[in-house]
């Protein structure tokens, strides 16, 4: 029998600064060390019963059983309500912000078109870019807001944005310049990439190499660089997309200038795409539904994060990465949502957490590691977000089931109760 979780509208309103305030009566309290967490690590955790937090300047003060709880006169007592509290959902790879709809080629493929079918024939990625194209900067933060919002509402506390529908140095910093908008208009934490190298664009069809020489150029990458307009370079290296010869040139200018590196690897073909993340010592390698032996030894070696992406498989009907395979040789997986209008057009991290479980066969304690501590290690944010330790960021979310494992036994609920952004509640306006 499920047990309601007491009292889910919490009061008083929880604000913390300037203050203190102790979530109190946490049913389940999560405690993900900082990652990355690799292997076994990653189910291997602390779950608390009866906790309590303490946050205090943004960050978590002190977490423990709830009868050992330090409070003074000025601390302010917030109920969880007995519901599970995990660190704030990350989700390391989306292709926010994006514009245009491509619901016909959707139901071309579930008709029996393939994706790669379909972006060999023109149609794909390419339809997307000349919706970008043609929308302006600020119609872009206009589209592109409420998603986030929405995103929020789904316990999301940091957001990669990736460019890639622009594919010209124009329309690639109009991206990068609306992720830098939207960071004014939420309180989630955004991370940008450039994904330059995305496709190449109609004007430069069978002339990918001097495609890259314009957008891989050194003065674009300086000037992305330079002006913080992205922390990390990534690339489409697969059929249909990059070679490894060509994304190793483009990721190596993207280096120098002081990015650091990410890839789309091992999607639609094996053509090496994971073992050039290892030998380039990339963050993280992500998608991996065709991943190797060879590939995941090369992961392992450079300490890549591999980032698994089974709402993508879900929506292309692909089979999905062998996350388990991954887990057993020693990785260290992160779960993303890969939310874009052509492959995965799904906003919802728990969506992801929820497949990732049933279908891939994660346990839910390895689930909640990806998405923390694992995905921060995919946004080099380690340090500071995806785990319960005292000093990283109040980045929480609370779920309204008693225990974490009772959230997996029920997908297709919306079960977050609050969201908790560097210790300030940010999911209702006025608590
Ligand atoms: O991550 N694989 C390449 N890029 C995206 C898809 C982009 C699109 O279809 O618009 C992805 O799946
Ligand atoms: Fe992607």
């Amino acid at each position: 029998m499920r047990h309601e979780v007491r009292g889910n509208t919490p009061s008083p309103a929880p604000q913390t600064r300037g203050g203190e305030l102790l979530i109190d009566d946490i049913g389940t309290l999560a405690a993900v060390p900082p990652g990355p967490l690799r292997g076994s690590a990653m189910g291997d955790w602390p779950l608390l019963r009866d906790a309590a937090l303490l946050i205090r300047d943004g960050r978590i003060a002190w977490f423990g059983p709830r009868r050992e709880a330090p409070r003074t006169p000025a601390t302010r007592v917030w109920s969880a309500g007995g519901g599970t509290l995990i660190p704030g959902l990350i989700d390391a790879h989306t292709h926010i912000p994006f514009a245009g709809d491509r619901s016909a080629e959707f139901v071309r493929r579930v008709s029996g078109e393939s994706y790669l079918q379909i972006l060999e024939s023109g149609g794909g990625i390419r339809v997307t870019v000349a919706a970008v194209r043609a929308a302006e900067q600020s119609e872009l933060v206009a589209i592109n807001a409420p998603r986030l919002q929405r995103m929020l509402q789904q316990g999301v506390t940091t957001v990669e944005c990736k460019s890639g529908y622009g594919l010209s140095a124009a329309d690639e910093l109009k991206q990068l310049l609306a992720t830098r908008d939207l960071q004014a208009t939420t309180p989630l934490e955004l991370v940008p990439t450039y994904l330059g190298a995305h496709a190449t664009p109609a004007e430069f069809h069978g002339r990918p190499d001097e495609f890259l020489d314009l957008i891989g150029a050194p003065s674009l990458f300086a000037k992305i660089a330079k002006e913080k307009l992205a922390e990390f370079v990534d690339v489409f290296c697969d059929r249909g997309a990059f070679t490894t010869e060509q994304s190793r040139r483009y990721l190596l200018a993207g280096k120098q200038a002081g990015l650091a590196i990410k890839l789309h690897a091992d999607e639609l073909a094996q053509i090496g795409a994971s073992r050039l993340a290892g030998e380039l010592g990339a963050v993280s390698a992500d998608h991996l539904e065709l991943i190797d032996d060879a590939g995941i030894a090369a992961l392992r070696e450079a300490g890549t994060i591999a980032m698994v992406l089974p709402g993508t498989s879900f929506f292309l009907g692909i089979h999905h990465a062998d996350a388990r395979r991954m887990i057993s040789g020693g990785l260290a997986v992160g779960l993303a949502t890969d939310f874009n209008p052509g492959s995965s057009h799904i906003d919802s991290l728990p969506f992801v957490m929820h497949i990732a479980c049933c279908q891939l066969r994660m346990t839910p304690r390895e689930v909640i590691a990806a998405v923390t501590a694992n995905a921060a290690a995919a946004l080099r944010r380690e340090a500071r977000l995806g785990a319960i330790a005292v000093g990283h960021d109040a980045d929480l979310t609370l779920l309204n089931t008693p225990t974490l494992d009772w959230f997996f036994y029920e997908p297709a609920r919306d079960h977050v109760a609050a969201v908790f952004k560097r210790g300030r509640r940010i999911d209702a306006p006025n608590d």
